[in-house]
């Protein structure tokens, strides 16, 4: 790195702790903090203030399916800014928004046909719950509010998309629409109660969503929001057949089903969206954003239902109105983003997916070996290593060691980026990873991992 490089880093650094706020920052550290400097990116990997060259393990935060900088991308970016920039939702529409809004509808499932666009993933589930709280008031049927979410859930950061997260850790200082919420188990395999079968925890998952829909009464139900795969809260695998039985119970009850796809979709398991493809679910709204992208530009959005749009339009309050919208909905250069995106799915890339996907997994798999490796599981191209301080009883290391953070902090060295969630380490990486690529990646897990296990038991923090 030249003289010159590092000293912009170090300015970079120092501006950031004197004057940026963070995302969920602590109290401590809030507006004093910097985070690790990344400069440039390119294909799977990004170069970072030491000057290392550093695989992008987590693809940013689940973005940047198709790599770092893909000049197509940048160059739809470009040309769409000289073209036109921006123009208000309000009053006008633009063409690629509206192309985009075609080619998501087709490929979104059964008669998902509509598209509504924001600004990210967040603005994504605020606008269906919206949406959903819109729709039951034109029907009047103004009672029928409270939405089902599950703990372990991750749906953002404003304040109806975040009253669903199910992280205890995020909820203990912020407030949240908590009557509105009721709060359902994990659907958590590798923590079912020992000896239970994975048939029958489904079942009781789907007893207990039954019971909740029974104790709080349909009428008062809008909608139940959920990943597909809990991503934030672990790359969580619900057990087979448990979506299409709460769907069922959805469809029976007038309960929307709203999937949140925000990390699934585009690619990440190889199809533009997951819930049909993969759980053989039908939604009544899909919500999206990151892949939609690549992260090239914040853009998230909903595929809503003909039958909810159509049900509105018929309904005795043609003059009601859905006040909603952000200045920056169908924002023109996003779209222009997304529709390259689009082309390079489409053209080879989802199918290169799930092509890798079983070598992804083989040699994720592999670090089970590892005695501080509780489990690795996954989908796609999304995995996470849970580490446990015991694998019979799968109690996680005790939280405040951050064995992810260990486990990064060692695999950053070796030139892997990992994203640590507490006991666990996640890793999706760009969808056009090769396999040398993946070899390396395990590689440097393997060796991060060990050298977290000798420093656990250095420290006395862990004997296994
Ligand atoms: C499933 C899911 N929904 C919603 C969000 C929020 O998206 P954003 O951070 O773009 O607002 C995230 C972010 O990680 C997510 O994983």
């Amino acid at each position: 790195m030249s003289a010159n490089q590092a000293n912009l880093y170090k300015k970079s650094t120092q501006d950031a702790a004197d004057h940026l706020v963070q995302p969920w920052p602590s109290a401590g550290s809030i507006g004093a903090e910097s985070r690790g400097m990344l400069g440039s990116g390119e294909g799977v990997y990004v170069h970072d203030e030491k000057g290392r060259k550093l695989i992008d393990g987590p693809a940013g935060m689940w973005c940047t399916n198709v790599g770092h900088r893909n000049e197509i991308l940048a160059d739809a970016l470009k040309e769409q800014a000289m073209e036109l920039s921006y123009n208000s939702p309000w009053y006008t529409s633009n063409e690629p928004s509206a192309e985009l809004a075609r080619r998501i509808a087709e490929h979104a499932p059964g008669d998902l046909n509509h598209v509504f666009f924001t600004t990210g993933g967040s603005t994504a589930v605020e606008s269906a719950l919206r949406f959903a709280q819109f729709y039951n008031n034109v029907r009047g049927l103004e009672g029928k509010k409270k939405i089902i979410c599950r703990d372990g859930g991750y749906h953002g950061s404003t304040y109806l998309s975040a009253s669903l997260n199910g992280s205890q850790r995020s909820r203990n200082w912020m407030d949240f629409a908590d009557d509105m919420m009721i709060r359902l188990s994990c659907p958590d395999p590798f923590r079912r109660p020992k000896d239970m079968s994975l048939e029958a925890f489904r079942d009781q998952l789907v007893a207990e969503f039954a019971e909740a829909v029974r104790v709080n009464g349909a009428e008062n139900i809008a909608a139940f929001v959920g990943e597909p795969i809990m991503a934030s809260g672990g790359v969580i695998i619900p057990p087979e057949g448990y979506f299409k039985a709460i769907r069922d119970i959805c469809s029976a009850n007038d309960i929307l089903f709203i999937a949140d796809e925000v990390v699934t979709a585009f690619g990440r398991l190889g199809h533009v969206f997951a819930s049909e493809a993969c759980f053989d679910v039908v939604p009544d709204i899909i919500t999206f954003a990151k892949g939609v992208t690549s992260g090239y530009f914040p853009l998230g959005g909903m595929v809503v239902s003909d039958r909810l749009l159509s049900g509105l339009r018929a309904s005795n309050h043609p003059e009601a109105m859905y006040a909603h919208g952000l200045t920056y909905s169908s924002h023109p250069i996003g779209c222009a983003v997304a529709l390259k995106n689009l082309d390079i799915l489409e053209d080879n890339l989802l199918e290169y997916a799930r092509e890798i996907t079983p070598y992804f997994h083989e040699k994720m798999k592999m670090l089970e070996e590892l005695e501080l490796v509780g489990e690795v599981r996954g989908m796609g191209l999304m995995a996470c290593i849970e580490c446990v301080a015991d694998r019979e009883s799968h109690n996680p290391i005790r939280l405040d060691t951050e064995v992810g953070v260990r486990i990064d902090r060692h695999c950053q060295e070796l030139g892997l980026l990992v994203r640590p969630l507490v006991h666990m380490c996640v890793m999706s990486p760009p969808l056009v990873i090769t396999r040398d690529q993946i070899d390396t990646m395990a590689g440097i897990l393997h060796e991060g991992i060990s050298r977290t296990m000798r420093d656990l038991r250095q420290e006395g923090i862990w004997q296994g």
